[in-house]
Parts: C-alpha cells; structure tokens; sequence
C-alpha cells in the first residue's frame, strides 16, 4: 500500500505492544503513514499485519531505542523515503521492579536508558529535521509516577520525572521554531508492561489494588491513551506545549 503523497509522517517507539500499538492503528486509519519501531520483532510484525490488513501502509524498524547510532540511521531512512517526519510518538518502555536495596545496575540502567536516552535519541535525530522545517509535534510517554514516588518503581519513577523535564526544557528550546513538545502520564493501562515481573497472583492482588483505589474504580485501555496522543500531536492541541496531560482515570490529581 502506498503512503498518499501528502499524509503527515509519524514516528512511533514501542509500537509493538500496548499504547504504542493502539496508537498506530488509531493514527493509521486516520490517514498518518506511520513509521513504527520496536525491539520484539514478533510484536512489531503484528501491529504491521493489523494496519495493512485494514488497507493501510505501514513502515517498520527493528530499532533498539537506545542505540544512538541505528535510531539517526533509521530516522535518515525515513526522510529519505518520505522527504519529512511531522510527528514523533516517543513511547518505548520497560519495568524492572526491586527495591532500591535489591536494584542491580543492570535494574537501574535499563530503564534509565530505554525510557531517559532512547527518547534524547529520538528526539535529537528528529527535531534537527523539524527545526529545518518549522514545525513539528512530539508527544512523550512519561507517567503518573513522574509526579509520585512508588516502592519498587524508584527507577522506573526517576526516569518518569526525567522524562516530564525533559519535555519542558524541549518545549522552550524548540517553541522558537514552531515545534510543540508534551508528555502524557497515563495511570495504570492494561498492558503487557503492567503484568511484567508480577506473577499471576501478584498481578491479580494489583490489578485489584488499582482498582479499589482509582476514582474510576477500573483499568485504562490502550485505545483511551491512543485518542490523547491523537489530539496532542493535531492541531486541535496547537496552543498546547510543555504540559503533563493523564490518561489516569483520576489516579493522581495536582
Ligand atoms: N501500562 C501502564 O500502566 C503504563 C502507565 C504509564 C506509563 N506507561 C508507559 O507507556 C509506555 C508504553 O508501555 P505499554 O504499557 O504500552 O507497555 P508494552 O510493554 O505493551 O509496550 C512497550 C513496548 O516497548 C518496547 N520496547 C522496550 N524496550 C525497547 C527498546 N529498548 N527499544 C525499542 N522498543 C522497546 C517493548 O518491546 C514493547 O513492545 C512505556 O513508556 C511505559 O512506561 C505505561
């Protein structure tokens, strides 16, 4: 299938699986030719097979969000095959719960590098490209707990707050040049993230724990993440720049 010559080009990490994925199809039918990357190339495969069975073209990359080297060389592909990227839905992530007494390294620097430098990678490979263009919209994935401290999460919270930051600071560097940058926090959305590292039973005891302790009182689909990602990377978001928006059935309110 080929991209219709003027559709807006978007960029999507972590695309195969959960928010990533459901963010895809929702862009995808909406006309984006979108470009999406993962590191689980059965995952990526699926999402791809899910747009084109829908008659939608589908660019993808096995690309490990932390390699600086292949993100600027995957991103140059896709300006080369399309003269632009418009959008960057920078999403890629993992958990690696321990406490901080138990955290190994390897814990710690694992979701520091894939959340925190894969999304420096991106952004930097794609917002040279945006600045020569004037304009641009990225959204990052950052969290309800980049504004709480959790037990078991100080990782995985650190690179949460990281990434809220980082979305300010770009949102001033790049508000010049015509370029929004916001981060969304979703609360607790059923994906496979959720239940990694949690046996079934631990799973259970936390979806439950969620559950009685959310406003809506449920978990959050992926789909319900996607539409926020849609409307901040739209026009309809054009006054909207360096903001925290929560997908979080009321989760955390400030
Ligand atoms: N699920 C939740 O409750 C929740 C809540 C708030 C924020 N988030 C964040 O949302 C984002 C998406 O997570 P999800 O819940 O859809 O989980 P998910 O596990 O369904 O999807 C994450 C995807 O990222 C990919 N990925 C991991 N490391 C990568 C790397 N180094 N390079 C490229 N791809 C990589 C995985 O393979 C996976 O396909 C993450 O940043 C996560 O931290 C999730």
């Amino acid at each position: 299938m080929v991209a219709a010559a003027d559709s807006r080009v978007t960029v999507i990490t972590g695309g195969g699986s959960g928010m990533g994925r459901a963010t895809a199809i929702r862009l995808a039918r909406k006309g984006d030719s979108v470009c999406v990357c993962d590191i689980d190339e059965n995952g990526l495969k699926a999402t791809a097979e899910i747009i084109q069975s829908e008659g939608k073209p589908v660019t993808t990359g096995i690309v490990d969000v932390r390699d600086q080297k292949r993100v600027k060389n995957w991103c140059d592909e896709i300006i080369r095959k399309f003269g632009k990227i418009d959008c960057l839905f920078s999403n890629a992530g993992v958990a690696a719960r321990s406490t901080v007494a138990d955290m190994t390294l390897a814990q710690w620097s694992s979701v520091i590098e894939t959340h925190v430098t894969g999304t420096f990678n991106f952004c930097q490979a794609i917002l040279r490209h945006m600045v020569a263009r004037k304009s641009g919209a990225i959204v990052i994935t950052s969290s309800d707990f980049a504004v709480v401290g959790v037990p078991n999460a100080a990782n995985y919270c650190a690179a949460k707050t990281a990434l809220y930051s980082l979305t300010k600071s770009l949102a001033l560097e790049f508000a010049p040049h015509g370029i929004r940058v916001n981060a969304i926090g979703p609360g607790p959305i059923d994906t496979p993230l959720l239940r990694s590292g949690r046996t079934r039973a631990e799973y259970e005891d936390a979806r439950r724990a969620f559950e009685s302790r959310l406003p809506m009182k449920r978990l959050g689909q992926p789909e319900e993440v996607a539409s926020v990602v849609d409307f901040l990377l739209s026009d309809r978001a054009s006054y909207i720049t360096g903001q925290l928006v929560h997908p979080n059935g009321g989760q955390v309110m400030w």
